[in-house]
């Protein structure tokens, strides 16, 4: 991705986010020579990857397949010594952009319509070899069980949420014709660069060409404390 594309979409969120009366922390709008002089004091957010994270999914084409993230707090699977055992972010998908079907091998995760147009969300079960089974899905809204059958689209209306265990795919976008969702995600520790699986295979982190100044860095930019 370009980086002149993920500072206009750094920008249009933040407006999104303000609209939807949200706030990020202080470290949202350090910018890379802030993180120059910054000491091991904020090591949690360079080892965690806590901040902005922009993804087109490796497609070259954001409005299509690609979602906007911020992580606000996570733990470590790499540390034993870290004793958060959670992890908070905030979501934006536009409408009909699509986040593509996963599941993730140890995390649990509540995906939350936190407020904008209507969050869609199909689901499947796993087969044993990872792929997309045929049988109804048992889910969980809002502390309701449901059964559903195999790929059914959820309607989530601002509020309200789903609860994602270990091993169930999902995928999801905002509708369309109903605006924008700013997405709440509340789960376990997350590791995204081991915990995810995706039924066709998908980028994760963008390759960056840089055609302008980075606004903010992104989650993986940060230079490392002297
Ligand atoms: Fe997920």
């Amino acid at each position: 991705m370009k980086r002149s594309e993920i500072n206009r979409i750094m920008r249009e969120n933040l407006d999104f986010i303000t609209q939807m009366g949200f706030h990020l922390p202080p470290f949202a709008f350090f910018t890379r020579k802030d993180w120059e002089g910054l000491g091991h004091e904020y090591d949690e957010i360079r080892d965690h990857m806590l901040g902005w994270d922009i993804t087109d999914y490796g497609h070259g084409d954001f409005e299509k397949i690609g979602l906007f993230l911020f992580t606000l707090r996570n733990g470590s699977l790499s540390d034993p010594n870290c004793k958060k055992t959670y992890a908070e972010k905030i979501l934006i998908s536009d409408e009909d952009q699509y986040s593509p079907m996963h599941f993730h091998h140890s995390k649990m995760e509540d995906i939350i319509n936190r407020g904008g147009g209507v969050l869609v969300v199909e689901v499947y079960n796993a087969t044993d070899d990872d792929g997309l089974a045929d049988t109804d899905v048992t889910v969980t809204l809002d502390g309701r069980v449901m059964t559903v059958p195999a790929g059914c689209k959820l309607r989530l209306m601002p509020g309200e949420s789903i609860t994602l265990p270990p091993r169930q795919y999902h995928a999801f976008w905002a509708e369309r014709g109903s605006g924008k969702v700013l997405i709440g995600e509340v789960s376990m520790v997350n590791d995204d660069n081991t915990d995810n699986r995706f039924y066709e295979e998908q980028g994760r982190f963008p390759t960056v060409e840089e055609d302008e100044e980075p606004l903010y860095p992104l989650c993986f930019e940060y230079p490392r404390a002297r």
